[in-house]
């Protein structure tokens, strides 16, 4: 199931489709692409990505991949391709029928996502931020949901300050909070939109360690979007790059580094000549 090849640019050969049900990879993209406008985005993304992997997706800003993350959840419509999600296609539900509704919001259940600025909830403490999800999606009781918050804030290295707001918070607790509140669901895939930036050096490493930590206790798939190519040797299993709207490399990490793609030379050498373009 796995796709271990490496694929060397966007357009090459589709992965096998994924079948329903639990045999499914986590996430199967075929030819997705996505314009807006004439501006065109994504060109033809197809990548496999394996149940229980972390993978980093590299890319020069404005290079689409925060696009292909909200294409996962179904906030974004590719204009074509199909987006895999356990087996089902979430391209193909619309949101306007009640019946694909409820399957999508099934499918967003099952992500959990941390971005940028963690988007904390700034005037709820520390305990409701986490509880958030839990009282809006399920129909936990209040003690059932207490005994989580308790368990996932545990989880993220979190005792105490429950009672705290995110202002009396430093930006490594905030994150961590943010980090409780996206697995309160207990997703199967997390989603990170650059957890790191903004990060300082130890911080951003504890935050790796973390990832690390909720991969091997709680068995998540991660998607993690990062400039940060130390973060990327560090966490990833699966390294994919995107560049002018295609996939140019993407495969196990060990394979990427090996091959000595161009695009990914590039961007860990930080050369300025090369395959990716400034623009
Ligand atoms: N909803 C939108 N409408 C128009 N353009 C968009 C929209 N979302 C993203 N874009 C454009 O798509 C490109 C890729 O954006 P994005 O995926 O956010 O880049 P990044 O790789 O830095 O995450 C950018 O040029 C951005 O301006
Ligand atoms: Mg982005």
């Amino acid at each position: 199931m796995a796709k271990t090849e490496i694929q060397t640019h966007g357009l090459g050969s589709g992965p096998g489709a994924g079948t329903a049900g639990d045999a499914a990879p986590a996430v199967v993209l075929e030819n997705v692409s996505k314009s807006f406008g004439d501006h065109h985005v994504l060109r033809g993304v197809s990548l496999t990505i394996r149940r229980g992997s972390i993978t980093v997706m590299l890319g020069p800003s404005g290079t689409g991949k925060s696009v292909l993350l909200r294409c996962l959840v179904g906030l974004l419509k590719p204009d074509t391709g199909r987006v895999l999600v356990f087996g089902e296609d979430v391209a193909a539900l619309d949101e306007t029928k009640a019946k694909d509704r409820e399957k999508l919001f099934a499918i967003r259940r099952r992500f959990g996502m941390l971005f940028q600025d963690g988007a904390l909830f700034d005037d709820m403490t520390v305990y409701d931020n986490v509880a958030f999800p839990m009282r809006l999606h399920t129909d936990l009781s209040e003690a059932e949901i207490r005994e989580r918050v308790i368990d996932k804030l545990h989880r993220v290295g979190l005792k105490g300050g429950e009672q705290k707001f995110p202002a009396e918070l430093s930006g490594g607790m905030r994150k961590r909070v943010a980090f409780a509140r996206a697995i309160a669901l207990e997703p199967d895939i997390v989603l990170c939109d650059e957890p790191s930036s903004g990060l300082d050096p130890v911080m951003s490493a504890t935050l790796d360690e973390l990832i690390m930590e909720m991969h091997r206790s709680l068995g998540i798939t991660f998607i993690i979007i990062s400039h940060d190519t130390a973060e990327a040797k560090m966490v990833a299993d699966t390294i994919g790059m995107l560049a002018n709207g295609h996939l140019v490399a993407f495969g196990p990490k060990e394979e990427v580094f090996r091959e000595d793609h161009p695009a990914i030379h590039q961007f860990f050498a930080r050369e300025t000549q090369g395959p990716i373009k400034v623009v």
